[in-house]
């Protein structure tokens, strides 16, 4: 870490001709073209702090096996682990929208916002800790909290997300295939089947073939983009595969951050000296993620970098160096695995004893209410090949089901 920051000080006094624009406000229009002129591709030399994406982050201590992906990628998908039967992992971290919702902060099972802008889901488990605020060690520590956060899943105990996958018999055969044994169904082994699953979640990227050496893989503005990366100095916290994901550091490291609420890592630790700490995050992606910052606060990927070199920096960056950083954050936009992204098929809800010839689980038993039950066309519509009989909206006698498909429909997922 040392020698990234000794670099990184070194290219920032290296290019002493551009500390004029450290004057605030006075970003000379003239000033634009040269400076994009002056800006040369990036070079191989400079690629040390980087790194190639990997193919996957597995863990020693969670092996993945097939059925314990299989198991971990139908229970991110699965909104019946919810208090309301209407939030999965999927609504707030979509796969087919980069892994974010793409609201400012997450809505939860009951519609209240957290303060918390989502972070995508896609490369996480490459991080050195989770949250803004890292206060969990890795996704399988991570998978835990939003389950029974009040504001997320909004269940109460672990004993009840186990109670509601021992129902479903589908689980059952599911757990006792990932987790061969006695008392496969566990929120630990939840845990670790999400977390295996999320694992997977990488999105190589242009910039790794030109990372191996690929020249044709980035435009020559990427190229510009990428050296202005190391140049201006977001290579001294933004580093190594993710960009990101290894350190923490100050917001608003040279100047003050304008909206200082979050306290960040003090929140955890108490320490004033941790004040408006939070995890540097990664870049992968970047382009797709927004709302940035940990609150949201703006859309637009050019005001988050000259916000970041003016309050991390104490730069004032041109329009068109803002647009060549942008242009390179563009090669960080990568390919989901297809195999882990699209909606698995989710074991069906117990057929419970039909009162009637036409059946639906929803009917008013306590239980099947709280197991979010009957709602198995949600958090992304997914539809069981095992025809269950509830399953469909129109198979019901009653006028509810309309209810059951609102939520998903404005959820990220359906995009
Ligand atoms: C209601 C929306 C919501 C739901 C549902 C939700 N999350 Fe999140 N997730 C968030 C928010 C907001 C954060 C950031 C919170 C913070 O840092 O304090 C987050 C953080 C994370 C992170 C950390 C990423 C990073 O870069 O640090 C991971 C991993 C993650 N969630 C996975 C999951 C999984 C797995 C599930 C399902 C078990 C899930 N989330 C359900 C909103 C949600
Ligand atoms: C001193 C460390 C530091 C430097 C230097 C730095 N950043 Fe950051 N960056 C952070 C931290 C910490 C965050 C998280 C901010 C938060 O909590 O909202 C962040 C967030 C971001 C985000 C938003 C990420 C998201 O997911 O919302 C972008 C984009 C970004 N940085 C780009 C850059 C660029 C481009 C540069 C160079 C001009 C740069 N950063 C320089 C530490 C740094």
């Amino acid at each position: 870490m040392a020698t990234l920051l000794v670099v990184a000080s070194l290219s920032l006094t290296g290019c002493g001709k551009k500390s004029e624009s450290s004057a605030p406000g006075t970003s000379a229009k003239g000033q634009s073209s040269t400076e994009a002129g002056e800006v040369k591709p990036i070079d191989r030399k400079m690629l040390g702090a980087f790194g190639k994406l990997p193919a996957h982050f597995d863990s020693k201590t969670n092996p993945p096996t097939p059925a314990k992906l299989d198991l971990g990628h139908m229970l991110y998908f699965d909104a019946r682990l919810s208090r309301s039967g209407t939030i999965s992992c999927n609504s707030c971290h979509g796969l087919s929208t980069f892994g974010v919702d793409g609201k400012a902060t997450s809505v939860g099972h009951a519609g209240d916002k957290g303060d918390r802008n989502a972070p995508t889901v896609f490369n996480a488990a490459g991080q050195f800790r989770q949250f803004w605020d890292g206060r969990m060690a890795d996704v399988e520590a991570q998978a835990k909290g939003p389950v029974l956060n009040p504001i997320e899943h909004g269940l109460k105990d672990a004993a009840e997300v186990e109670q509601l996958l021992a129902a479903i018999p589908g689980y059952v055969v599911q757990f006792q295939r990932a987790f061969p044994g006695e008392n496969s169904i566990t929120f630990d082994n939840f845990a670790k089947a999400v977390g295996a699953f999320e694992r997977k979640l990488v999105t190589p990227a242009p910039w790794d073939r030109f990372l191996g050496g690929d020249d044709g893989a980035l435009s020559d503005e990427q190229k510009k983009g990428a050296r202005l990366f190391v140049e201006t100095g977001c290579i001294s916290c933004h580093n190594g595969p993710l960009l990101g994901g290894q350190t923490y550091q100050k917001l608003g490291k040279v100047k003050p951050w304008p909206r200082p609420a979050d306290e960040g890592r003090k929140k955890e630790t108490n320490k004033a000296a941790d004040l408006h700490h939070f995890k540097v995050p990664t870049l992968r992606n970047i382009a797709k993620t927004g709302p940035y910052f940990h609150d949201g606060q703006t859309t637009d990927l050019g005001e988050a970098v000259r916000l970041m070199a003016r309050h991390q920096l104490g730069r004032e960056l041109t329009a068109s160096q803002t647009s060549l950083l942008v242009s390179f954050l563009g090669s960080l936009t990568g390919e989901p695995p297809q195999q882990w992204t699209a909606k698995p098929t989710l074991p069906p809800n117990p057929v419970t004893p039909p009162p009637a010839a036409a059946t639906r689980v929803d009917a008013g038993s306590p239980a099947a209410d709280k197991a979010g039950a009957a709602k198995l066309g949600d958090a992304g519509g997914v539809v069981p090949t095992v025809p269950p009989a509830p399953a469909g909206p129109g198979s019901a006698p009653e006028p509810k089901p309309p209810a059951n498909d609102k939520v998903p429909a404005t959820k990220p997922s359906s995009p």
